[in-house]
């Protein structure tokens, strides 16, 4: 079922299993201070929680709009590893239409213009459209899924994501018997996208999928985080995330979804085609000309002596995702 808020002007399906970031994070701090031997009578209930949520505040941007969601029932949607802190998500960012440090985007994105916003679905289907950022919203029911995110850098994050399977956008549009790739295409706006027009990428930053790689349930259309909307330096208002590609295929802030015969050009593939291939699939056992993917570093596990992760086939989503590219030679479509 589904509610319309009047202070945000969003639609929130109403779900008794909400988990809210301050939930999140409060249940962190009381984890943590448990661990410390602070654990009180106090300590057990929700209300202490918001008090240690208090005590040890995170940065954020702004207050954003809930967007809460009921939990994914799609095989593999939820890990049960840590999730990253909200800080440390929102804070080291890749977002190149504002800048190539890891703090440019949550310090520049602000700038970032999200209303109105559209996204036009085009190419080779039966029923193209326009969607208004509102009717996009509502198309589905707003689902939380936990995903790790890898980026081909070598480090990765667990974040709570919220959205709806790309899929039920797609069905509706009707692909034509033709489009094989999807084309992904998202803002490029110099006058507030500070970096567009920078030489570092061919701008707007494109990426692609498969036809049926798109189609996959744990695609997700995202459009929001932590149980909120995402911040800008996080691609708002929509973005995709693919878990078991490398982080750059999660095109952030998307304005056309473009159905189209021939495997696109995507925007790193384009500048540097030997480093950057249009599969991109968690591969330890492909390196990266110029360095290795056998491990990560954990984004929050970062001390003197943390130990590497292994990095697993297709980010840890074999079991989901092995079948698609089942008898393909992984080091030649890299
Ligand atoms: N989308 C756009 N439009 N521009 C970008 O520079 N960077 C990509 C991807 N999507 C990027 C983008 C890369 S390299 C990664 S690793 C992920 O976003 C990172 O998402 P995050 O910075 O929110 O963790």
């Amino acid at each position: 079922m589904l509610i319309k808020s009047s202070d945000d002007g969003f639609i929130h399906p109403i779900s008794s299993e909400i988990t809210s970031r301050t939930l999140y994070e409060g249940r962190r701090d009381m984890l943590r201070l448990m661990a410390g031997g602070v654990a009180g009578a106090a300590l057990a209930s929700w209300a202490a929680r918001d008090a240690l949520a208090q005590a040890a505040p995170f940065q954020r941007p702004g207050k954003l709009a809930a967007l809460p969601a009921r939990k994914s029932g799609v095989a593999g949607a939820m890990t049960l590893e840590k999730v990253t802190d909200y800080k440390d998500a929102s804070t080291y960012n890749n977002f190149y239409e504002f800048g190539t440090d890891k703090s440019d985007p949550a310090r520049n994105a602000h700038t970032l213009k999200t209303t109105p916003w559209t996204v036009e679905v085009e190419g080779l289907v039966r029923k193209p459209a326009k969607y208004a950022l509102e009717d996009l919203l509502k198309l589905s029911a707003q689902e939380e899924r936990i995903y790790r995110l890898r980026c081909v850098e070598g480090w990765s994050m667990v974040i709570p994501w919220v959205g709806y399977s790309l899929s039920e956008l797609i069905k509706r549009v009707e692909p034509l018997g033709n489009a094989r790739y999807v084309e992904f295409v998202t803002q490029a706006d110099p006058k507030t996208m500070p970096f567009v027009g920078s030489s570092v990428l061919e701008w707007p930053y494109v990426e692609g999928l498969r036809l049926d790689e798109a189609m996959h349930p744990l695609t997700l259309l995202s459009f929001g985080m932590y149980g909120e909307v995402l911040p800008n330096q996080s691609g708002a208002p929509v973005r995709l995330v693919v878990p078991w590609k490398y982080g750059f295929k999660s095109g952030k802030s998307l304005v056309k979804i473009r159905f189209v015969e021939k495997e696109p050009r995507t925007a790193w593939n384009k500048a540097a085609a030997q480093e950057y291939g249009f599969y991109s699939n968690v591969n330890p056992n492909v390196d990266h000309p110029r360095w290795s993917q056998a491990t990560e570093r954990r984004i929050g596990e970062d001390g003197l002596f943390a130990k590497k992760r292994k990095t697993l086939m297709f980010n840890g989503y074999e079991a989901q995702v092995g079948q698609l590219y089942a008898g393909m030679d992984l080091k030649k479509y890299f």
